[in-house]
């Protein structure tokens, strides 16, 4: 395993590996890593020569008042985890490295960036294309691997590597869960005890609005549903509920063959996010 810390690092390491004809499995990643993360870094072992992983809190997805200061850092940890599952190397830069100039050219993610978790945090997914294409020029892998778990951030970035003809192919692993069903995320730990114990009915409340799609297509009894249940078993409040279609993730209608049902909730101070992917075509 090898840990790259600059940019200079990582461009030998890359060459090193195109000359040998290598393909690359490449995950990005915020660090802080969990069983999530693990099973992405696996496939990316298992279906590529070679495994990278990238650890960088990118700061220009952080809003001014969210946790990019409190964001949980610990790289020897992760090493070790990403060593564990058979990562070959770990990309790791700082800040500086990542952006030495102010002001330059930024990306603007489109439409599908102005819902969900979009509405609540503006320029968030401008900032996530603009560390990913980054990264994706700096690594230049044959397969990238992303979390279902971040299903609007896999739909813009299927979008920016279809518009901006990035030569990669896209993985999507599903939501990898706790046993009661809560979706693993770096910031379950902020969890007070009680917060955690009322945190597995975001799943639970997205169950039930996937049973209503499946069984009428009434997306807005499924919202209805959902809000109930959330509302009578966590004292979390709401950022949203909605069903969509994905990727586009327009209204619903006739023609959708695939509903995201997708929720973010506030448990305590904790933003959580979860969502269930169904086909009713
Ligand atoms: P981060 O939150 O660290 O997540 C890294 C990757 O792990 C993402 O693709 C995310 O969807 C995936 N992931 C997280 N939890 C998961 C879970 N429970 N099941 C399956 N996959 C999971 O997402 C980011 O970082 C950043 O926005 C990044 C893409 C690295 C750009 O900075």
């Amino acid at each position: 395993m090898q840990v790259l810390k600059t940019i200079a690092e990582l461009r030998t390491w890359v060459a090193a590996k195109q000359n040998e004809k290598q393909t690359i499995g490449f995950v990005p990643t915020m660090g802080a890593l969990h069983e999530g993360h693990l099973t992405l870094a696996a496939a990316a072992k298992k279906e590529n020569d070679v495994a990278i992983m990238s650890v960088f809190v990118n700061p220009t997805q952080f809003g001014p008042n969210e946790d990019f200061d409190a964001y949980p850092r610990d790289l020897a940890r992760d090493v070790e985890l990403a060593s564990s599952v058979g990562v070959d190397a770990v990309f790791a830069p700082s800040v500086d490295d990542m952006y030495p100039h102010d002001g330059g050219i930024r990306l603007l993610a489109g439409r599908q960036a102005t819902i969900l978790c979009g509405a609540s945090r503006p320029g968030h997914f401008d900032g996530v294309i603009q560390v990913v294409s980054k990264l994706f020029h700096l690594v230049q892998p044959t397969h990238a691997y992303f979390g279902q778990k971040d299903a609007q951030q896999v739909a813009i970035i299927q979008t920016m590597v279809r518009d901006f003809n990035f030569p990669v192919t896209l993985r999507i692993i599903p939501v990898v869960r706790e046993e009661d069903g809560l979706a693993k995320s770096s910031r379950n730990i902020y969890l007070s005890e009680a917060e955690r114990a009322e945190a597995p009915n975001i799943y639970a409340a997205l169950q039930m609005a996937r049973d209503i799609v499946v069984k009428t297509n009434d997306a807005a009894a499924a919202v209805q549903a959902a809000r109930n249940h959330i509302e009578s078993t966590t004292n979390g409040r709401i950022d949203y509920i909605e069903v969509l279609s994905y990727p586009d993730l327009a209204q619903v209608n006739e023609q959708t063959t695939d509903v995201l049902i997708a929720a973010a909730v506030y448990i305590g101070t904790t933003r959580l996010i979860d969502n269930i992917l169904v086909s009713v075509g």
